[in-house]
């Protein structure tokens, strides 16, 4: 074992995975470090190639801006992941945790072949004593097994911290300059203080919790849950609203004005979607039920049991609505990424709902302000045989040309100021419009003499 740890200052740092949480944060810490060094690799050479090009892989507002200032400065993106592990003193690992598709915990634990394959490479190629940073979400215990794998296949001593990232897509570079906390959970204090001086250069020391590393890991898994299932609990309300003409909006106000409950995340829509809830929800359920804790799982998989039946429950709605049957009929889908504001579409309720859609007989037409037509086709590969029923649009009004109905699944601000009155001459007579994400102008729809169903609101007669 090599000892004469020198952790007193973090000068370069690489991050392994130049995905949606590895790119924007080391873009943002390159930014306000101007005195580290930071280099982002990824195994995936396109995925790098565009990081360094004016085309970057990823739409988040403002993130563009951040990346022109830093690369070729203090910022690189390379494939050269052995050269950028050799020449760090510290390492995020920020690669992707999917659900396990396979073996023990399939549909549930969280696989960490990525995580694992990404640890023996730093052991492989490490030459000096590191600290080893947990960036994706990881279930608790993990640093556990990422120590057995530095222990057994590298001389060099590691310090595992876990600092999950608490950003959510579409105001990453806002959440990461003016975090509401940054978490950093570690044994080792030299260690952890190294990592804080990092993050101390832009946030306030108050707003740098530092932890257990297992108190890290599990309070991410634990606010991803926490605030899935608020929307959980608002989007049960907001079918309770449909039947009972109570008004999803003033009931969200009502609960949000009490200071002990807030107001924010209790927007009722389609549900939830994104890379993180599912996944971690899963996760915890899994871990629990690990534990031996039946209760603790069956409570926490009821978060996912109700987005499930909001996405079909609406679907279905949609065809009730429509006579009963879609079949032949034209649907036009506003919206595909999973929120407003990113060209991600992990998860998102809009493949659940055009899956319903498409296996009823509808034709759907999708249109998405940031989302290609090749990423929709992909996201629904799987259902091939109603691939022909399938197509995509450039705008929202060219969508809705002799469609049925449309239904809005992505809040994007454009959809706002869709202009009804000349949309529903294109329309076919009776159209409906599906407001799921209840973000349009309603009276300007109803003036425009289209039926109108909005989430959480009683249907008028
Ligand atoms: C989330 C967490 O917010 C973030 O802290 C964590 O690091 C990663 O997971 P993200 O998935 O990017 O971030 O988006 P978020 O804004 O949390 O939205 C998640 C989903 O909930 C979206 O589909 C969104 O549309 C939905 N949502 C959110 C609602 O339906 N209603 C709300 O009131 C809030
Ligand atoms: P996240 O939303 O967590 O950032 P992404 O899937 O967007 O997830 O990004 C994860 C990135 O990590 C991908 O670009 C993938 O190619 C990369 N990756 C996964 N494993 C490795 C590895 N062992 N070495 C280098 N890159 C990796």
């Amino acid at each position: 074992m090599v000892k004469n740890f020198n952790l007193m200052k973090i000068k370069n740092i690489t991050c392994i995975g130049a995905g949606y949480v590895g790119g924007p944060t080391m873009s943002v810490i390159a930014d306000r470090c101007p005195h580290i060094r930071v280099t982002v690799v990824d195994m995936n050479a396109e995925r790098i190639a565009a990081w360094n090009s004016d085309h970057i892989p990823i739409f988040e507002p403002g993130l563009d801006a951040v990346v022109k200032r830093a690369r070729g400065k203090n910022l690189f993106f390379s494939t050269d992941i052995e050269a950028a592990i050799k020449s760090a003193d510290c390492i995020f690992m920020s690669v992707n945790t999917p659900t396990k598709t396979e073996g023990e915990g399939a549909g549930r634990a969280a696989d960490l072949k990525y995580i694992i394959a990404c640890a023996e490479q730093i052991a492989r190629s490490a030459s000096k004593n590191t600290i080893v940073v947990e960036k994706s979400t990881l279930p608790v215990r993990t640093a556990e097994k990422i120590k057995e794998i530095f222990t057994k296949n590298s001389q060099y001593t590691f310090h595992v911290l876990s600092n999950p990232e608490f950003l959510a897509e579409g105001t990453a570079i806002k959440d990461l300059e003016n975090p509401d906390r940054v978490l950093i959970g570690g044994e080792n204090t030299e260690a952890v203080s190294a990592l804080v001086d990092v993050y101390a250069q832009w946030v306030a020391k108050e707003k740098i919790i530092t932890t257990n590393v297992w108190s890290a890991e599990m309070a991410k898994l634990a606010a991803n849950a926490m605030l899935a299932q608020r929307v959980s609990s608002i989007n049960s309300l907001s079918a309770f609203c449909e039947a009972t003409e109570a008004d999803i909006d003033e009931v969200a106000k009502v609960l949000g004005s009490d200071s002990r409950i807030g107001s924010k995340f209790l927007k009722a829509g389609i549900g939830f979607g994104g890379s993180c809830f599912q996944k971690d929800i899963l996760n915890l359920v899994y871990l629990c039920e690990h534990y031996g804790l039946t209760e603790v799982a069956a409570y926490w998989e009821q978060v996912i049991v109700m987005n499930e039946w909001q996405k079909k429950r609406i679907a279905q709605l949609v065809i009730k609505k429509l006579g009963g049957s879609v079949k032949g009929k034209k649907i036009a889908v506003l919206g595909f990424a999973f929120k407003k504001d990113t060209n991600d579409t992990r998860e998102a309720p809009a493949i659940s709902v055009c899956e319903t859609l498409l296996q009823a007989g509808a034709e759907v037409v999708v249109f998405d302000p940031k989302v290609s037509a090749q990423k929709v086709q992909a996201d629904l590969a799987h259902l091939s045989a109603h691939h022909t029923q399938l197509k995509s649009a450039s705008s929202a009004p060219e969508a809705c040309v002799g469609a049925d109905a449309a239904i809005v699944l992505t809040e994007w601000d454009q959809f706002k100021s869709i202009d009804w009155s000349s949309v529903v001459t294109q329309m076919s007579p009776q159209a409906w419009v599906f407001d799921a994400r209840n973000c349009l102008n309603h009276a300007h729809i109803k003036t425009a003499g289209l039926n109108l169903w909005v989430v959480g609101k009683t249907p008028t007669k």
